[in-house]
């Protein structure tokens, strides 16, 4: 037997005004978006954009269901969405932002593993990594440079 360390990078910035300029842009649609979900059920909303490499933003939200397993997080409603819409087209960055109707969310909400898992579907099929830039209503916001670093030990389409 021997143990392995999995090494994972992420970056820290202190504030919105940190990043730069484009994921400024980016992570306000997300906020924006955020607004809009349906979230009658958690009241924690979440709101996502993504930048494609074309430059259109598509943006997503959580859309909760009275069936609770029928609702779908907001990375994945915009996923989704870029995916049906641009087939092909690359993804550059994605921001994410939550906020809960019970308490102030001040430190970073990474995506849930489901997320990460669909994220790592459409980073697996493009050639560059995606840029994710995650934060809660205030605070700080991380950075992973590629779905790797969220999800260890991927498992893709390469194994089937
Ligand atoms: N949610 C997301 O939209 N994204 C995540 O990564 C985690 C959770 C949503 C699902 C549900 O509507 C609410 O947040 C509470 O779990």
């Amino acid at each position: 037997m021997k143990n392995i360390k999995i090494e994972i990078n992420l970056e820290v910035f202190d504030a919105v005004s940190e990043l730069p300029v484009s994921i400024q842009k980016l992570m306000n649609k997300a906020h924006k978006a955020r607004e809009g979900a349906y979230a009658p059920y958690s009241g924690f909303k979440v709101g996502a954009a993504l930048q494609l490499k074309s430059g259109e933003i598509i943006t997503g939200n959580n859309q909760e269901n009275a069936a609770y397993p029928s609702g779908l997080c907001a990375e994945q409603v915009a996923i989704f969405h870029a995916g049906s819409q641009n087939p092909d087209a690359t993804i550059v960055s994605m921001a994410i932002t939550a906020k809960s109707l019970n308490h102030v969310l001040t430190s970073p909400i990474a995506p849930c593993g489901s997320c990460r898992q669909v994220l790592a579907e459409y980073e697996v099929k493009q050639e560059p990594s995606i840029e994710i830039y995650f934060m809660g209503e205030t605070g700080k916001i991380m950075k992973a440079n590629s779905v790797k670093d969220l999800l260890p030990l991927i498992f893709d389409g390469s194994l089937l």
